[in-house]
């Protein structure tokens, strides 16, 4: 039987400069999501990219005396260089520079006109260079960019405009037939008042640069740069190329995954682009909070942006992409603090999950040399533990499917600290004390090595780098039947199997090193 496909996104990123955390935090959630699905048997497409026309990105290369292209090349090499460091497993990058992307963004600019839902007229509006968007007065913030606060410019031009304002009735009947098409809800609300406001038409051309992607029929213009970066999503997948394999087997999406502040291009113009074009909506948009300095947002002008790659090599990939995922309730904006994230390294990783394996080792090397023997579960503190680690799938598999990550992984630091109280309560360093009660010792540590086992497992789309370590130290790194989603059933682990004393897996971090 063949199986069941699922299509993830990311935002395809602006190369006007080096990611930082904040930009990491979407690609780790979506990359751990993608693992997860493939784990749990999915067939699974993970697409990724850079958006690299606009008008920013034409004045930061001229200011720096390179050609547009030039310019983003370089950038874009460290984006591929940053997902590499920190494990992203994509399968496809696309850049909207790409003859296969701008094929596609033609031909549906010209579909459009064609069928009466672009037009050409004027326009004046406020325009937010960063940002990319035009703005109605009503719109501003105290005159400037309501998303990043800047100053914005008063412009004039000639331009294509597509009706989206004819579209409203059916966005609002089919976010209504569609309760979870945007999430979190919080959003969903956001996205309906929106529309509800009334929806004007979109200004989807500009002739005031030159670096994007030329209107067919009227090459004075260029495409407006979301327009463009929209359909990476279809583009990336050979849509009306002679091979569209990957477009009939994976479109529509099922989770496009972005931050809170592109939610409306995501939920309202990509949607009633493609129902103009006639084509399947995407099955979800989900906009995840931001990852917030005490001093407010990350930004290169207040010179507080975070580098992963410092981080990374500091602390390695699994820790840092384990604390962008714990540490914020996903759709909801959290605080950065590096101490923040050595806090969490050393108390759920070094303290909980790797001195369980450690602590247990040493025992098992001493007492019995290694070996697991047949276990023999008796009373209420074993049954616990084995309910517990039963459950834990499951409820890490419907979170995961809720995109609430944070809390898949709470459970599954709830089922490791629960480990290490068992050890407290059944102290098998007393039981290896006296001879008669050899059979409860071995009991009481298989029971905690096979915890680690289905720790591990669900572990890691998250940590994709510790199986590996872990599963070498239990003694398993041959058996790749006991390392899958499916063989999470109590008491798979054979009896016989030695486990060995290894490395730390998390090396305590010296809080007043930071
Ligand atoms: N190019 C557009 C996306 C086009 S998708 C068709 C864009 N690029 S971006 O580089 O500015 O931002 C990409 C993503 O990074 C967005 O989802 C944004 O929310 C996210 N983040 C940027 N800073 C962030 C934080 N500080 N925290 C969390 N996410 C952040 O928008």
């Amino acid at each position: 039987m063949s199986k069941e496909t699922f299509y993830i996104t990311t935002p395809i990123y602006y190369p006007s400069d080096k990611l930082h955390i904040g930009h990491a935090y979407t690609t780790v959630a979506a990359d751990a999501i993608a693992r997860f699905k493939k784990l749990t048997g999915y067939d699974v497409y993970f697409l990724t990219g850079s958006d690299e026309h606009g008008q920013k990105i034409e004045r930061t290369a001229k200011a720096k005396g390179q050609t547009p292209k030039e310019y983003v090349d370089k950038i874009v090499a460290g984006f591929k260089h940053l997902w590499g460091k920190l494990d992203v497993e994509y399968n496809d990058f696309i850049r909207t520079t790409e003859d296969r992307h701008k094929k596609v963004v033609e031909m549906f600019f010209e579909q459009l006109y064609k069928q009466g839902d672009i037009y050409k007229s004027s326009y004046k509006g406020w325009y937010c260079t960063p940002c990319e968007t035009f703005f109605t007065e009503y719109q501003l913030a105290e005159g400037k960019c309501p998303d990043c606060g800047r100053e914005v410019e008063l412009l004039e031009e000639e331009s294509y405009f597509f009706k989206m304002s004819k579209y409203a009735d059916q966005w609002l009947k089919f976010i209504e037939e569609n309760p979870d098409f945007i999430q979190p809800e919080t959003r969903r609300n956001e996205m309906i008042s929106f529309v509800k406001q009334g929806l004007e038409d979109l200004c989807v051309s500009r002739t005031t640069f030159d670096w994007g992607i030329k209107v067919p029929f009227d090459p004075n213009h260029v495409v407006y740069v979301w327009v463009d970066a929209l359909t990476n999503y279809i583009s990336a997948l050979g849509y009306g190329s002679e091979n569209d394999d990957l477009y009939q087997k994976y479109w529509p999406a099922d989770v496009h995954l972005v931050g809170k502040d592109i939610m409306r291009f995501h939920t309202i113009i990509w949607p009633i682009m493609l129902m103009a074009l006639n084509l399947p909506l995407p099955k979800k948009v989900m906009g995840h909070g931001w990852l917030l300095l005490e001093g407010g947002k990350m930004s290169k002008s207040k010179g507080n942006v975070v580098d992963p790659l410092k981080l990374i090599d500091k602390y390695g990939a699994d820790a840092v992409r384990y604390y962008l995922l714990r540490e914020l309730p996903f759709g909801s904006d959290g605080y950065y603090s590096e101490e923040a994230l050595a806090k969490r390294i050393n108390n759920d990783l070094a303290n909980d999950y790797g001195n369980l394996l450690s602590r247990t080792s040493s025992m098992l090397v001493k007492y019995q040399q290694g070996e697991l023997r047949k276990p023999q579960p008796e009373g209420k503190l074993d049954e616990e533990l084995i309910n517990l680690a039963v459950e834990t799938p499951k409820v890490v598999e419907e979170n995961m499917n809720n995109l609430q990550i944070s809390a898949a992984l709470e459970a599954i630091s709830k089922l490791v600290g629960r480990a290490n109280k068992y050890l407290e309560e059944t102290a098998p360093w007393s039981l290896a004390k006296d001879e008669t009660k050899t059979a409860r010792l071995n009991t009481v540590l298989y029971n905690v090595i096979e915890v680690m086992r289905f720790a591990t497992i669900m572990l890691s789309p998250f940590m994709p780098n510790i199986p590996e370590k872990v599963w070498a130290q239990i003694g398993i790194e041959d058996k790749k039947e006991l390392q899958t989603w499916d063989s999470l059933r109590w008491g798979k682990l054979p009896e016989g199997t030695v486990v060995k004393k290894g490395k730390v897996l998390f090396p305590r971090i010296d809080l007043s090193t930071i």
